[in-house]
């Protein structure tokens, strides 16, 4: 099977030395890449930065901005059985980057921010992708009805869903606990690490892949 992962953080450049970005870890998707690898499958990660080791045998595309991944992602997409967006992409982008770095001034600065082009939202409609669809929702609240909210919305085949107002688990952790949505129930994982839950995932999308295709 080809696997297709996006993972990480996006960073939105705001001048020559700073940037917009968010506490993702990329954890998650590494250790999907890792299992799907594992498992005797094809896998092309698109991440943005992290601090993580690539695993071996994965073929890497290292990207920056959400419109670099959305750029890959429409690049790669049609060669894949499978694809799951795990990417912490940053949902609004500056409306311009300075060319010098911004001086202090004023008591007050207010930057414009523009929306960034929905990775995962685009994969059916704009991309025609016919594959396994698998994206992840992060909450503070209501999990299960906007999990399945975006399932619907975004026409995936499972969302996997954290509560992330949980401190000890999801963003920056090693452990993980969530909930898989699918269009006719749902199935709670209990906590553990990103590591054994990435096996548990990838196994779970496999399975999927396959009644989905029969
Ligand atoms: O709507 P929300 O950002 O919570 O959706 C989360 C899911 O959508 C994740 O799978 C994430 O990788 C993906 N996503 C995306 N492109 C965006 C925003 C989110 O692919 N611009």
């Amino acid at each position: 099977m080809h696997v297709l992962i996006t993972a990480g953080p996006t960073r939105e450049p705001l001048d020559p030395v700073r940037f917009l970005t968010n506490r993702s870890s990329g954890k998650m998707g590494y250790a999907m890449a890792h299992a799907f690898v594992h498992a005797g499958h094809s896998v092309l990660l698109i991440s943005g930065p992290t601090d993580l080791e690539v695993p071996e045998q994965v073929d890497f595309i290292p990207v920056e901005t959400a419109a670099d991944m959305h750029a890959a992602v429409a690049n790669g997409i049609g060669r894949m059985d499978i694809a799951v967006f795990a990417a912490a992409v940053a949902d609004y982008t500056p409306a311009c980057v300075a060319a010098q770095k911004i001086k202090k001034s004023g008591a007050t600065l207010t930057l414009e921010l523009i929306r960034t082009p929905d990775i995962l939202g685009a994969a059916r409609e704009n991309f025609g992708f016919t594959g396994t669809l698998v994206g992840f929702a992060a909450e503070t609240e209501q999990l299960e009805a906007n999990a399945r909210d975006k399932l619907l919305r975004k026409q995936c085949d499972l969302i996997i869903a954290n509560d992330v107002s949980k401190p000890a688990l999801g963003f920056d952790s090693d452990h993980n606990e969530v909930l898989l949505v699918y269009p006719e129930y749902n199935e709670a994982l209990p906590a553990t690490s990103k590591h054994a839950l990435a096996h548990r995932l990838a196994a779970a999308i496999l399975e999927l892949h396959a009644k989905l295709k029969t």
